[in-house]
Order: structure tokens, then C-alpha cells, then sequence
């Protein structure tokens, strides 16, 4: 952990033990560098990092602030349920044809902005790769993949302290098909599959695309996963495949961390249930570390564990993968009558730019590139937000994920926004399944400009006539 987030974390334990009461001043920045021994900048580093997760205010030139308690809890109903058939791919189809327009600003997209993942090395390998004849000859292409992309992913994975072959690994065009071949493979039609309550759209249009029954986790307000509920709806249905996202989730952000990873490992096991793991933001950490996907804590081959380079070196390399161990051949087996295999042009490219150690140096400047700007719409949303908003800031990633008042139908400001040419992702494409539809994701990969603070104000002020329009509670009649 970095010292910074070390700071951070100990001054946000002080500051939910009471410490400082709300409105109270934090020590100032130079009283702060005596007292931990740190340099200026990783003290305002920590205090801006509590300000992005509004635990702190900054008043000008005189210092952080503790920031009133006031944001409601979420009201939490712990019950799994189940959708017995999906229809969603309808509403994906017309919100993505919706948010296309170039004219429209992308805070509804799922991908970080272009430009941060723009990489001259990459795109110098791939113009010499596309001179060349033997990039488009398919024979080391086919189902597996290129071996030597293979052998690259797998060394990753080793990195990462966990046991890996080459022949563990699929390659895929994009994780998407990576996920729904794993979910073919161990599915049919009318099986139970456990889903996360808020969930990236992809995993719904899986299921409807299927034929399968969903039962849903409730979204747990501070760990982001139930595993009591989990628990609860391996016991109580027959459930063959989990489909779950416990790294910088989409929509919601959040990590899950390692202890609950551990028990749900546990229970895979116990319940005799294969998991799917999508992690496709696992490379947008703030944090020093990668954060540890289910695979490592999988002693009995339970997880079948997706990831691709779409979100760090663009959506259009469309090439992803599976660890999938003993399901290699079955998913081999499906991609033949699919898509046949991912692009060989650009699984050379990878080759080339993957071993000479590019990546790295990319992921660091984009990382450090995500977390200013998430940073700096934190900042702007807190202080402009109607104050029966909320959100929660995530170290990673680029989305927000934001709970307006319950009678909020963030469809309808969707709606209204896509008029002012602006997009945004209304909870309707993750939730489907449930009655209140109040919540909404915003991509802030964008730098920030005049333009975009134009839009900002929009929503929020979208957001407040909202909260006006609602139905006001009936005085009692005398
Ligand atoms: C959570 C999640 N999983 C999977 C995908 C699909 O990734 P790919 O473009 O690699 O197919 C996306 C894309 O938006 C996503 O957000």
C-alpha cells in the first residue's frame, strides 16, 4: 500500500471513531508532515483522497475539514431473488444505439476515453505487423490462440502467485465472448445461475441469450457482496454457475476483499458450483497492488476467470481470454462454431508489444491518469450533488456510481439528458430485474473542461427537478 493510502486509512478510522466531530479542523498539512514524518505531498495526497471520498471538506486557505455525517445508508433488503426469464437485449440495443452519436458526451460509456489509451508503441507494432504476410495466416491463431500470447498471459497469473500452463488459457475476441463460451459451456437451458444485484448488462443478455433462470445477490451497502445471502441461495436453489465481478465492479465500483473471496472459494467448492469470473478492470487499481482474482483462492478448480485488453488498450483490440483449466477443450470446442478465433493480426501485435515490457509503463501513466480524474468529478459532485444524493469513491477504475432518492427514476433523466447531448448509464441496464430504478453510473475518464462542468451542472440540475417532481408525503388530515 502506499503511504499516502496508508495515511488515508488511518486518519479515516480516526475520523469514524470521533476524533474530530463534523466541521472540526483535520491537523494542518505542515502539522501533519511532523506528525507522520511524511512528505507534504503524500499528506495532501491522504487528505485529498478522504475530500474525493467526502469524509473531508476543504475551506479555502484555511485546511481540511471533517464533513457532516449526513448521507443516508442505503436502505438494505437482504433477500435473494429469483428472474425466472431475462429480456434485456432490447433496452442494451437501443441505449448503446442511443449514446453513439459522436455529438453525445460519453458519460454512459463503458469504455474509458480513447485518447487515455492511445499508445504510439502499440500502434507502431501494429502497422508493422499489418505489412507483414504471416500476420494474417491463422494457423497459430486458432483455438487456443497464439502460443506465445498464451504463454505471456500465463506468466501474469504466475506473477500473481498463482499456478498456471499456457494450456490453461483461451484466447478470445474480448472477454465478453471469453464469458458467454465459458457460460454456454457449463450451462442449458433453464439452469440456475447466481448473478450480482447491480450487474454489467453483458452477464443479463447471457442469460436471456440462454434460456437461464437468474437468482440475484442483493448489492451489500459496505462490502459490495452479500455472502450471507449468497449462502442463502446455494441452499435454498440448484444452482449450477455463478457469473460475478469482485474487482472494481461494474457498475458499482466497489473490490471485494480477500476474506470474503476466501469463503466464497469455500463454498464453490462445498456447493459443488462453478464460478465465472468477469475481471476486466483489474489493471485500473489506485492501490500499489493488483487486486486478487478468485483464481488464486481456488484450490479445487472451481473458477473459470475472464479478462481481456479492452480497458487498457482499447475496446477495438478485441482480444480477451479465459483461464479456464479443464474447460479448455469444451470452450475451444464452441469457439470453433462461433467466431472461429480472435484476430491473428493483432495477437502478433500483443506478442511484440507485451514482450518488451510496454505494458507496464502504460498501465502506471493510465492508472495514475484515472485516479486524478475520478478524483476531480468526485470533488465537483460532492459540492454540486442535491444533498439527497450519494456516492461512494472507489480507488480504481472510472466509474460512479450514484443513489439518487428512491422515487428517482433515473431512466427519465436519462432521457432528459440524452436531449441536451448528454449520455449517461440509467440503473434500468444493471438491475432489470428490480422495482426501484434510482441509481445511475457515470464514466468520468473525460478531462475536465469548461464543457464538460457545462454538463455536470446539467445533471445535477436534471437530478434536483427530479427530487422536486416527487411526490410530496401527504399531511395528515385534521
Ligand atoms: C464488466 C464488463 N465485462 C466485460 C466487458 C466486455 O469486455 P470486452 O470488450 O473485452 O469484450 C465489458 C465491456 O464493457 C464490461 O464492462
Amino acid at each position: 500500500m502506499y503511504k499516502s493510502e496508508l495515511l488515508a486509512q488511518n486518519l479515516r478510522q480516526m475520523i469514524e471513531n470521533e476524533v474530530w466531530k463534523p466541521h472540526e479542523k483535520l491537523p494542518s498539512l505542515r502539522e501533519q508532515t511532523q506528525l507522520s514524518g511524511l512528505s507534504l505531498i503524500t499528506v495532501l495526497n491522504a487528505y485529498q483522497t478522504l475530500e474525493a471520498q467526502g469524509l473531508v471538506y476543504a475551506k479555502n486557505k484555511s485546511g481540511f475539514y471533517v464533513a457532516e455525517r449526513s448521507r443516508q445508508k442505503p436502505s438494505y433488503n437482504a433477500e435473494v431473488s429469483l428472474k425466472k426469464a431475462v429480456q434485456i437485449n432490447s433496452a442494451v440495443f437501443h441505449y448503446l444505439k442511443s449514446i453513439q452519436a459522436e455529438d453525445i458526451l460519453p458519460f454512459g460509456s463503458a469504455f474509458p476515453n480513447p485518447e487515455l489509451l492511445y499508445n504510439q508503441k502499440f500502434m507502431q507494432l501494429l502497422a508493422q505487423h499489418a505489412k507483414r504476410k504471416n500476420s494474417y495466416l491463422n494457423s497459430d491463431s486458432m483455438p487456443p490462440g497464439n502460443l506465445a500470447l498464451r504463454k505471456i498471459i500465463a506468466n501474469r497469473y504466475i506473477l500473481q502467485g498463482m499456478p498456471c500452463t499456457y494450456d490453461d488459457i483461451v484466447i478470445t475476441s474480448g472477454a465478453l465472448e471469453a464469458l458467454n463460451l465459458s457460460l454456454q459451456a457449463l450451462t442449458h437451458p433453464g439452469d440456475y445461475i447466481i448473478l450480482q444485484q447491480s450487474v454489467f448488462y453483458g452477464a443479463w443478455q447471457a442469460a436471456e441469450r440462454l434460456g437461464l433462470q437468474v437468482i440475484t445477490i442483493p448489492d451489500h451497502p459496505q462490502h459490495g457482496f452479500d455472502l450471507s445471502a449468497f449462502e442463502q441461495a446455494l441452499k435454498q436453489y440448484p444452482i449450477k454457475v455463478c457469473w460475478l465481478m469482485l474487482n472494481c465492479q461494474n457498475p458499482m465500483g466497489f473490490t471485494v476483499n480477500d476474506h470474503i473471496k476466501e469463503r466464497i472459494a469455500d463454498l464453490l467448492h462445498e456447493y459443488q458450483v462453478y464460478l465465472i469470473e468477469d475481471d476486466v478492470y483489474a489493471e485500473l487499481h489506485f492501490d500499489q497492488h493488483k487486486p486478487l482474482p478468485m483464481t488464486y483462492f481456488d484450490r479445487h478448480q472451481r473458477v473459470l476467470h475472464c479478462s481481456s485488453f479492452s480497458k487498457t488498450l482499447g475496446m477495438g483490440t478485441r482480444i480477451g481470454w479465459v483461464h479456464a483449466g479443464q474447460f479448455s477443450d469444451a470452450i475451444q470446442h464452441l469457439q470453433l462454431m462461433s467466431t472461429l478465433s480472435a484476430s491473428p493480426l493483432i495477437q502478433n501485435a500483443l506478442v511484440d508489444y507485451l514482450s518488451h515490457h510496454h505494458y507496464e509503463k502504460h498501465l502506471r501513466h493510465l492508472r495514475r491518469q484515472l485516479e486524478k480524474l475520478k478524483k476531480k468529478y468526485c470533488q465537483f459532485l460532492k459540492q454540486n450533488l442535491p444533498a439527497m444524493c450519494e456516492f461512494d469513491y472507489h480507488p480504481s477504475g472510472y466509474f460512479l456510481w450514484i443513489r439518487l432518492p428512491e422515487q428517482c427514476d433515473s431512466f427519465k433523466i436519462y432521457e432528459e439528458l440524452l436531449s441536451f447531448k448528454i449520455g449517461i448509464a440509467p440503473s434500468l441496464l444493471f438491475r432489470p430485474e428490480h422495482g426501484t430504478q434510482n441509481f445511475l453510473r457515470l464514466n468520468c475518464s473525460y478531462p475536465w473542461n469548461d464543457a464538460i462542468e457545462h454538463a455536470m451542472d446539467q445533471l445535477c440540475c436534471c437530478i434536483e427537478n427530479s427530487i422536486q417532481s416527487m411526490p410530496k408525503p401527504s399531511s395528515p388530515s385534521g
